[in-house]
């Protein structure tokens, strides 16, 4: 027969005005015990706050305030332990938690519920919750930073290939390049401080969304709790998740970063380019191709977006149009910011390895340069500075050196100085030294530009702004 059909009672803790309980697949819809029973220390902590804070207002007694806290110690410990029972109809890790308490405690667990409800609730959860990941991804991104720094410091005199549209542009320092995702971690790190910043307010005593009659002391709470201050609206304090879309931003946005960084060694490590070789701890063999050796990793990291950004793009699409307040619909930002947040956190600390496990392959990085013609922009430069030659003009000459190397296979500096003379008779030998890569790099000393000398200065610059300076 339709398993559809309810039979059960109505629920202990809030079906007085049923007469059925709930259908097989109500429960199934309506549950969230099955993700939100990662809250359960948030959820207990913050219990136990509450059930101080209505001890020393004198709502319940200090006995009965004393007792509900040691129950949710026990209860804590159980959960640990894994002995702890999870039930489906009691809904959620609030429910779970409570109706375990009064099989511990009896009557007094009943008054641990007095003016809170389970919005002010979960949404406080959730900010514990994440205030504690976010700090958490603070440190790893400190340490990728470090591994990026670290390994700029070592390759500032590495002269590599830019690139603009996949195409060789002009030598750059190996370690300039590394710096460059230094910039987009630090803003990165920057948002993800901002948004600790914004969520460090306490919504406990909030209630269902208009606040409580008892005489609580949502200040007191707050300051338990280690949050900057109560929040200002109790109908805000419910219907909010702003919290989470902006750390779900973060998390899109450096993931979109990270998969940049992971594109790069891709193809730095493929056999085009062979600038760098990926280690055997993040490189995997093919089942039937013996001899590859495939990054896997970085890959992995490239695609991590696509989960990322749906998460930001799952928890915008619920809460749009929702009218205040709390609305069950806001349940479903749980399992986007749980997913976000272990993956952003994986990809980082897998990111940091990658850095740390870098090793170029300079002399790939200087064929390649000369191969693509890398300094044709100095010997441009050079014609207008050494030879007076108007710039446009001095581009065309350049242009019809480098189609004579194309033409013959050979780099700039391999065409003999007769042969420069003869698309322009005032070349002189000094063209060489002005072609060289090392040349290229230490004329760009302009502010943020990558000269060997700015790169080392860089990363000290970058080591006080990121790594000495205390959290802001
Ligand atoms: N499990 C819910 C959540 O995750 C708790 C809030 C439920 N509140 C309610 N009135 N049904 O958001």
């Amino acid at each position: 027969m339709c398993s559809n059909i309810a039979t059960k009672a109505s629920n202990k803790m809030w079906g007085g005005r049923f007469e059925q309980g709930p259908a097989e697949t109500m429960e199934e819809i309506n549950a969230s015990i099955d993700f939100d029973k990662r809250l359960y220390k948030q959820d207990i902590l913050a219990s136990q706050v509450h059930a101080q804070m209505l001890g020393r207002q004198g709502i319940i007694t200090e006995a009965d305030a004393k007792t509900i806290v040691s129950g949710l110690d026990t209860i804590r410990a159980e959960i640990d332990a894994g002995t702890f029972e999870f039930k489906r109809s009691l809904e959620d890790i609030h429910m779970n938690v409570e109706a375990r308490l009064s099989e511990l405690i009896g009557a007094p667990a009943g008054r641990l519920h007095t003016a809170r409800s389970r919005n002010d609730q979960s949404v406080t959860d959730v900010k514990l919750w994440l205030r504690d990941k976010i700090d958490e991804i603070d440190g790893q991104l400190l340490a990728l930073i470090d591994a990026l720094i670290t390994k700029a410091e070592a390759n500032a005199d590495t002269p590599m290939p830019g690139f603009t549209h996949l195409q060789v542009a002009q030598p750059v320092s190996f370690g300039h390049h590394l710096l460059a995702y230094v910039e987009m971690m630090g803003r990165d790190l920057d948002r993800l401080r901002d948004t600790r910043k914004r969520l460090n307010e306490c919504p406990l005593g909030a209630a269902a969304l208009a606040g409580s009659p008892y005489p609580i002391d949502r200040h007191w709470t707050s300051e338990q709790l280690q949050f900057d201050r109560p929040t200002e609206n109790s109908m805000d304090s419910v219907s909010a998740r702003d919290h989470v879309t902006e750390f779900l931003f973060f998390a899109a946005m450096n993931a979109v970063h990270l998969s940049r960084l992971a594109e790069e060694l891709v193809n730095w490590n493929s056999d085009g380019f062979k600038f760098v070789n990926l280690t055997d701890a993040f490189t995997s063999g093919s089942s039937i191709m013996p001899q590859k050796k495939n990054p896997d990793a970085a890959e992995l990291l490239r695609a991590k977006p696509g989960r990322i950004i749906g998460s930001l793009n799952a928890l915008l699409v619920v809460m749009k149009g929702l009218p205040l307040s709390f609305m069950k619909d806001m349940q479903e930002d749980k399992e986007p910011l749980f997913d976000a947040a272990d993956n952003i956190s994986l990809c980082i600390r897998v990111a940091s390895r990658l850095i740390d496990d870098l090793e170029p392959y300079k002399d790939n990085m200087l064929a390649f340069l000369d191969r693509g013609f890398a300094t044709a922009t100095d010997l441009a430069d050079w014609l207008v500075v050494a030879l007076d030659i108007p710039f446009r003009e001095a581009h065309h000459i350049t242009g019809e050196l480098v189609a004579l190397g194309v033409k013959s296979g050979r780099s700039l500096s391999e065409i003999p100085l007769e042969e420069m003379q003869a698309v322009e008779p005032k070349i002189s030998d000094e063209v060489f030294a002005a072609i060289s890569n090392e040349t290229s790099l230490a004329a760009r000393k302009c502010f943020g530009g990558t000269a060997p000398e700015n790169v080392k200065a860089a990363c000290i610059r970058a080591r006080e702004r990121f790594l000495t300076t205390s959290k802001g």
